[in-house]
């Protein structure tokens, strides 16, 4: 009887509880993401992001994982650099790992280090990474232009603890970059920021459209993204012409150099021929080497190129603070000469140099006389006109974007995607793309602008 009385009731409290629970799995689809697109380059990313503190700590595992270097290793790097690029891009800043649900870059070792990271505002995990003492050597060293994890570990086993102990040995190898690295090492590890990029990319374009009028000068890498520091200055030329770009590079160095913005560096002749492309499908696991036609070096930037009109800039100021000035004598006869002696590593016409001109030219001399200018990494790339908007997806990176967009073109259309071009091996022919728009359609994708390529 008084069962019967609230019959009634009781059916409305568990419908109701019904629809609470329904409506709550509702929201947990949503959030649990089965509309997320499954690969990285159907995202946007943006620099600025929701879950900026997670993507961090994972990135020091996936930095470990690269550091650490071992058979496993670069699929565990792999494993946390795809779960932080789904992070980077959810529409909401996670708070608990039931939001995760359904997303398949998230592993349990990562949902671990989130759960920890929720729990107790770190994560132990990455914590004991971050005091590692090998860990620290490793960054240091590897901080170094031209050191990778073997030579770091290398450093490493001899004992070496600092980069004096690095300099104290001799230049450790007969690598160029390592030795200006060391000598520049503070000036290249001081960021650079956007206006000394556009600056230097302006003078760049200048120099290239009087030499080739009509040449295409782009800013590429992470500027180009957005970003307003980066490590180094990435620029990529072409012309509409074809063919046309084929002298560009030497005369643009030999220009730069004149007008005194050239430290050292390395061409690299053109290794492109179209076989090669169609020859091994297998997508390279650590570098994006491509063929090109490059220079890769150090360039002497004025401290003047990171001056605002009206104000100091925090650019300006981050410049002030990187080197400190001496003024030995010998330090200023090694300037006075410096621009003469290094004309001739720089003009490829200039082979008469002889090895030992070359190598006395000594970096820490040059580093240490007194100078009104920065060391900063510079990459130029040239490429033909035909391959121009791939080299330009390919250069604007993220790094990340461009290995997520090589491994969709594989498995989902069985295409190859190079900086190059994009082939169909079956047929044995390229798509050719007059534009990035053009590049994205081939693709099969919405175009991703590249601010949302922060992956
Ligand atoms: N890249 C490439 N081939 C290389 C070197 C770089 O295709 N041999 C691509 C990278 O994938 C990246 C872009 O060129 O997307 C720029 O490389 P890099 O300067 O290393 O990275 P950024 O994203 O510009 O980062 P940063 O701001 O630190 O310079
Ligand atoms: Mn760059
Ligand atoms: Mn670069």
């Amino acid at each position: 009887m008084w069962l019967s009385l609230y019959e009634p009731l009781l059916l409305f409290l568990v419908s109701l509880e019904e629809k609470i629970t329904t409506k709550e799995d509702v929201s947990a689809v949503d959030q649990s993401n089965t509309s997320f697109p499954e690969w990285a380059c159907q995202r946007k990313a943006k620099l600025e992001h929701l879950n900026i503190k997670l993507t961090s700590a994972i990135e020091v595992l996936q930095e470990h994982a690269e550091l650490r270097d071992g058979n496993q290793d670069y699929s565990r790097a792999l494993a946390f650099r795809r779960a932080s690029s789904v992070l980077k891009a959810l529409q909401f800043p996670v708070q608990s790992v039931e939001q995760l649900r359904g997303l398949k870059d998230i592993g349990e070792h990562v949902k671990t280090v989130i759960a920890d990271f929720l729990d107790h505002g770190s994560s132990s995990e990455v914590e004991e990474i971050l005091k590692s003492h090998w860990f620290r050597k490793m960054k240091l060293f590897t901080s170094v232009f031209g050191v990778g994890p073997s030579t770091a570990k290398a450093w490493i086993d001899h004992g070496w603890e600092n980069l004096e102990d690095a300099q104290k040995n001799g230049c450790p190898s007969n690598d160029w970059r390592i030795a200006w690295g060391l000598a520049f090492w503070k000036d290249l590890n001081t960021p650079v920021c956007r206006t000394e990029a556009l600056t230097f990319s302006q003078i760049v374009q200048q120099e290239a459209e009087s030499i080739l009028p009509g040449v295409i000068t782009t800013l590429v890498g992470g500027f180009r993204r957005g970003k307003q520091e980066g490590h180094d200055v990435d620029i990529l030329l072409s012309h509409p012409k074809e063919g046309a770009e084929t002298d560009l590079l030497p005369k643009l160095i030999a220009a730069l150099g004149k007008r005194g913005l050239m430290l050292i560096g390395h061409k690299e002749k053109s290794s492109f021929r179209s076989d090669v492309l169609y020859q091994d499908f297998k997508i390279s696991t650590r570098g994006q080497l491509d063929h090109f036609e490059k220079w890769l070096g150090i360039c002497k930037f004025p401290k003047s190129f990171s001056k605002h009109e009206n104000s100091t800039s925090k650019c300006e100021e981050n410049q002030n603070n990187s080197h400190s000035k001496t003024n030995s004598d010998s330090n200023l006869k090694a300037y006075a000469s410096l621009d003469d002696s290094l004309s001739e590593l720089y003009e490829p016409k200039a082979k008469k140099a002889k090895p030992s001109e070359t190598t006395s030219l000594d970096p820490n001399l040059i580093s240490a006389a007194p100078r009104d200018w920065l060391a900063r990494r510079v990459d130029l790339i040239i490429a033909p006109y035909s391959q121009y908007y791939y080299a330009l997806v390919g250069w604007t990176g993220s790094k990340h974007f461009n290995r997520d967009a090589r491994l969709y073109a594989q498995k989902k259309l069985g295409l190859k995607l190079t900086s190059h071009g994009l082939y169909d091996l079956q047929k044995r022919e390229s798509l050719s793309a007059q534009s990035e728009e053009e590049v994205f359609a081939h693709l099969n994708l919405q175009y991703v602008d590249p601010s949302d390529r922060n992956c």
